[in-house]
């Protein structure tokens, strides 16, 4: 996701220091190439030879320091930079960038830089809301600094409230937010995602495998790239993205429900979503008792969503999912012409690493034209954004 990029980790003296390792940790994984300078302050917190063991990189501690200097100096290594991350942040790193103080290592090499800024802080809740650390953020802001902003919390110093260092997690998102191209900037994409649950009575229900773990990449992937994005999901095990609108919905009803009174916002409507195509015909008031050796459940049609949205008058670009164990191809081209969809994404789900609740996928994307992509495994999460730039092309053609 990050393959090749280059990344400053800035690091200042704070308790959470130890989660910038964590960070550090993600962005390797993710391909970054990252450059760690330390404050004197966060050498008190974690070591630079943590930083340095997991980055493969010298970590910078000293303005003055001649290896530094020679071999990459703070000049280079504010050209070289794609992003800025600073984390944690301190109110005094802060308060240096807004006030054009540069005198160390860190502050020199951010003043230096032309990539963009992202600034995680980490403080105690009384700093956060001073005046003077408030005024600098807003000015920091309006020349283009990025923020992820911190949680709510216990904090070090015992106080409760803002001030805790945002997830490693979010301050990674926000970093490959920060290097994906706004291809869909001004956009609003929905999202289906997960399972639906139909309920037979109070205590069961029909269900299947999905995760939702490939619908909230695509919803991920659609916010990175500068979208509105509508997550609509069934009951899931995950996390609601930061930065996206989530509905949650129960059974296939709810999430028709919920789509169609959005559709018209979309400019695009991607349904990853594992629908149940068919209900109990009635819902029991009370637990259904065992009696007899059978049980007969009968279950009705559910509506088709998508093929619902690709008869609008007004219709948003549509994609459609073909989970299939047998021709592939075939039922895939078939759902996209009778459902009316402008791409389709099939995959096969006999096989073991692709399709439910896998964190990797392989799969075809096929067009309205009649053009076909293959894409070979890879993370969900590289498929969504292989999905979203095909999606994002299609639209610059119409
Ligand atoms: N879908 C939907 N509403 C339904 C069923 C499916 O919107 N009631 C959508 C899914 O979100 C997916 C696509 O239709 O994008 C294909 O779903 P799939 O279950 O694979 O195919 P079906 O059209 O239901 O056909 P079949 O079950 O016969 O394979």
């Amino acid at each position: 996701m990050l393959k090749g990029k280059q990344i400053v980790l800035g690091v200042t003296g704070g308790i959470a220091a130890y989660k910038a390792v964590e960070l550090l940790r993600l962005l390797t994984k993710a391909g970054a190439h990252v450059h760690v300078i330390m404050t004197r302050a966060a050498c008190e917190f974690v070591t630079p030879l943590t930083f340095q063991t997991l980055s493969m990189n010298p970590v910078m501690t000293s303005l003055f320091n001649l290896i530094a200097e020679r071999e990459i100096g703070h000049i280079s290594l504010a050209d070289r930079a794609d992003l800025f991350i600073i984390a944690p942040a301190t109110a005094n790193i802060i308060g240096k960038l807004a006030g054009g103080i540069a005198d160390d290592m860190l502050t020199t090499t951010v003043m230096a830089t032309k990539a963009k800024v992202l600034i995680a802080p980490a403080m105690n809740v009384n700093m956060y809301t001073n005046p003077v650390y408030r005024d600098n953020e807003e000015r920091l802001r309006r020349l283009g600094y990025l923020f992820v902003p911190p949680e709510k919390g216990e904090l070090a110093c015992g106080w409760e409230g803002e001030g805790k260092l945002a997830t490693p997690e979010s301050i990674f998102e926000e970093a490959v937010a920060a290097l994906t191209p706004k291809a869909l900037a001004g956009l609003t994409v929905m999202v289906t995602a997960g399972p639906t649950r139909e309920e037979i009575d109070p205590v069961r229900f029909i269900s299947n495998h999905s995760s939702g773990k490939m619908g909230y990449a695509l919803a991920m992937a659609a916010r990175r790239r500068g979208s509105r994005v509508i997550l609509v999901s069934g009951p899931v095990a995950l996390a609601a993205p930061a930065g996206v609108e989530l509905v949650s919905v129960e059974s296939a009803a709810e999430m028709r429900a919920a789509v169609m009174a959005r559709a018209g916002d979309c400019s695009v409507v991607i349904k990853a979503a594992a629908v149940a195509d068919y209900r109990p015909i009635e819902r029991n008031g009370a637990k259904i008792k065992k009696q007899a050796a059978e049980l007969t459940l009968q279950l009705v049609r559910n509506p088709d969503i998508l093929a619902e949205l690709g008869r609008l008058e007004r219709r948003p670009f549509l994609v459609g999912f073909a989970a299939e164990t047998n021709n592939l191809e075939a039922m895939a081209t078939k759902k996209l012409k009778e459902k009316n969809l402008d791409m389709i994404v099939a995959n096969d789900v006999t096989q073991a690493d692709a399709g439910f609740n896998v964190d990797t996928n392989r799969a075809w994307l096929l067009f309205r034209d009649g053009s076909r992509v293959e894409c070979p495994l890879m993370s969900k999460h590289e498929l969504a954004a292989v999905i979203l730039e095909h999606i994002a092309a299609e639209l610059a053609k119409a």
